[in-house]
C-alpha cells in the first residue's frame, strides 16, 4: 500500500524488467527515476533536466513511455516497469538498440536509453510510423548529439526489421 501522506515511507513492490522486486522503508515523495538509480542501481535512465523535459529518464510503466523523473515511485505500485537494463533478450540486443548502433544514432549515448524507451512505446501501437510520427513520439525526447536524423532512421529501420520477423 502507498503511504497516505507525503511524509511516511513504506514497501513499494512492482514487477522491474519482469522481476519482482519488493522495497522496504520508500518515501513517498521518491521518484521512480530516485529509486531505480539509487535503490535499485539501474544506472541506464538518466537524469538530465529532472522537471519533465529532457525525456532522459523515460521509462515504460506498464508499456508507455513516462519520465521517471516527474513519476511519483508509488505510482508503480503493483504495476510492470521496464528499463532499458530490461530490453535485451541475453546477450541479443532489442530491434531498436540494434539499430540505433547500426545506423550511428548513439553519439555521447546520454539521451539513448530514453530515446529507445519512447520509441518502444511507438513501435508498441504503430509498426509503420511516418517520420512526422517518430517526430511526435520523440518530441519530449531531447538530443545535443545527433541531430536526429539518424535516430529516425534508426528507428524506421528496427520498425521494419519487426515487421518482417512477425508472420
Ligand atoms: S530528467 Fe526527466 S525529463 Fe529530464
Ligand atoms: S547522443 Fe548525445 S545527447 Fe543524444
Amino acid at each position: 500500500m502507498p503511504p497516505n501522506h507525503l511524509e511516511k515511507t513504506g514497501r513499494l513492490e512492482f514487477t522491474l524488467n519482469g522481476q519482482p522486486v519488493s522495497l522496504a522503508d520508500v518515501p513517498g515523495e521518491a521518484s521512480l527515476l530516485e529509486v531505480l538509480r539509487g535503490r535499485l542501481g539501474l544506472l541506464g535512465s538518466k537524469e538530465g533536466c529532472g522537471v519533465g523535459e529532457c525525456g532522459a529518464c523515460t521509462v515504460l510503466l506498464e508499456g508507455r513511455a513516462v519520465n521517471s523523473c516527474l513519476t511519483a515511485a508509488w505510482q508503480a505500485a503493483g504495476k510492470r516497469v521496464i528499463t532499458i537494463e530490461g530490453l535485451a533478450q541475453g546477450e541479443v540486443l532489442h530491434p531498436l538498440q540494434e539499430a540505433f548502433v547500426q545506423t550511428g544514432a548513439v553519439q555521447c549515448g546520454f539521451c539513448t536509453p530514453g530515446m529507445i524507451l519512447a520509441a518502444c512505446d511507438l513501435l508498441s501501437k504503430n509498426l509503420r510510423p511516418s517520420d512526422q510520427e517518430i517526430e511526435t513520439a520523440l518530441a519530449g525526447n531531447l538530443c545535443r548529439c545527433t541531430g536526429y536524423h539518424d535516430i529516425l532512421r534508426a528507428v524506421k529501420r528496427a520498425a521494419r526489421w519487426i515487421r518482417e520477423e512477425r508472420p
